[in-house]
């Protein structure tokens, strides 16, 4: 019977943890944004691979929602180049999808034979309305959407709502994937940008989630992103929450089984406090005890089959997207003391000379690190410093040449 207990761990993207360890913090800013009039900022949840991105945007919605404010969005992880076209269409059928149950349209038509009165019809506003104003109206992408927006705002004015949430997680791509001179990234900008600076009862916010290269590129494409967003790095949870992102689910679950101290800050001490790493070592730990629950013994973690697992289920396929000189020159990066934070050409050129029989000049270094930013595995922050994009990566390289030089 126990052997059947379910696990209460949820590795993977976007998998909603039973228990969201720590962010209320996160969640407090979200709700004084909500609470702006006007609406002066908006907000960016940026932060590595797998910190927890996607859950939290998840749970911002019934936070706005119980604030009478509607909440839209979408992923935009798509590797098809996104449009101004197509991210117009998205956000028009994001807004008809919203605005259909509650606002309807009337018509009044002349019934047959001119006896009765008018006749008046009521449907609910659809796709074709909006998209109708969107090509009626005059000018570039970013004078029809909004149009569209403001024209949702009138219908809007007579309901108790707020205003509307436009969430975009991974919208890193927005620049990322643009198409060839598109700019979708500042049309977006430009259209919010545009109507919060007209005051009206309907509110409207922008919530942009994806990589921390996401707020560099904002402001590559706009300027005035520094006023428009405020910006929140989501980091590793602390010793405690990383407790009891942990031992919560546990409990909330009625889980037969336990782990002991012992288990538990090993957990968190390999982990590093990432999230995703948390969610995944507890899995395995979990799978792996849960059928001899009734031998008695403590769940122990068993510490190198656990990693190597990870290894080839989370950090291989990522790695294996850089080729041999790429992986070198990453290597060399793993080996300084500053790999876990932020690191600086000058430091790898300078390292690769020990490391390597051939070093990276300066330019060969620029070129690779721009490389490895398309490849994701890297990206640049405002100050030109370099990190790598997915945490405890540098770990995980240097077990990759311990294993090669042991062979
Ligand atoms: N605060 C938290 N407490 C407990 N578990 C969490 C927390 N945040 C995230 N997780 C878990 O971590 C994993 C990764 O979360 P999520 O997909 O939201 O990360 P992300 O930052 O969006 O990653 P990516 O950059 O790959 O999109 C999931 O399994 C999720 O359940
Ligand atoms: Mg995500």
């Amino acid at each position: 019977m126990n052997s059947i207990a379910l696990n209460p761990f949820r590795p993977g993207a976007g998998q909603r943890p039973l228990y969201l360890a720590g962010r209320s913090q996160e969640q407090d800013r979200f709700t004084r944004t909500l609470d702006q009039s006007p609406v002066l900022r908006n907000v960016i949840i940026t932060g590595l691979r797998g910190v927890g991105k996607t859950v939290l945007l998840d749970n911002l919605k019934p936070i706005a929602q119980a604030k009478d404010w509607l909440w839209t969005g979408n992923d935009l992880s798509e590797s098809a180049s996104l449009t101004e076209d197509r991210i117009s269409k998205r956000l028009v059928t994001d807004l008809s999808l919203l605005l259909g149950p509650i606002v309807m349209k009337y018509s009044q038509t002349l019934p047959f034979g001119f006896t009765k009165e008018m006749e008046k019809k009521s449907a609910p506003i659809s796709f074709d309305d909006l998209w109708n104003i969107y090509e009626t109206t005059p000018g570039l992408t970013d004078d029809k959407l909004k149009a569209v927006l403001s024209q949702a705002r009138i219908m809007l004015e007579r309901t108790n709502i707020n205003g509307i949430v436009f969430a975009y997680d991974e919208a890193q791509n927005l620049a990322d994937h643009a198409a060839d001179k598109e700019i979708p990234l500042s049309v977006l900008l430009d259209v919010f940008a545009s109507l919060q600076r007209s005051h009206h009862k309907v509110k409207f916010i922008l919530v942009l989630t994806g990589l921390p290269t996401l707020f560099p590129r904002l402001n590559e494409a706009r300027t005035y992103t520094e006023r428009m967003f405020d910006v929140v790095m989501l980091d590793k949870l602390t010793p405690e929450d990383s407790m009891a992102a942990i031992e919560k689910p546990l409990e909330m679950s009625q889980s037969p089984l336990t782990f002991s101290k012992q288990t538990v800050s090993e957990i968190i001490g390999m982990s590093g406090g990432y999230p995703y790493f948390l969610q995944y070592i507890c899995k395995e730990v979990f799978d792996a005890w849960i059928g001899r629950i009734d031998e008695g013994e403590e769940p122990e973690v068993a510490k190198v089959e656990i990693i190597s697992k990870l290894d080839q289920d989370f950090f291989s396929p990522r790695w294996d997207r850089a080729t041999d000189r790429q992986q070198e020159f990453m290597y060399v990066i793993s080996s300084l003391d500053n790999s876990d934070s932020e690191f600086t050409t000058q430091e790898i050129v300078s390292a690769s000379k020990t490391a390597l029989e051939k070093g990276f000049s300066s330019s060969h270094a620029t070129q690779i690190l721009s490389a490895l930013v398309e490849k994701g595995l890297i990206y640049r922050n405002r100050h030109g410093k370099y990190s790598f994009a997915v945490p405890l990566m540098a770990a995980f390289i240097q077990r990759q040449y311990r294993l090669i030089s042991s062979i």
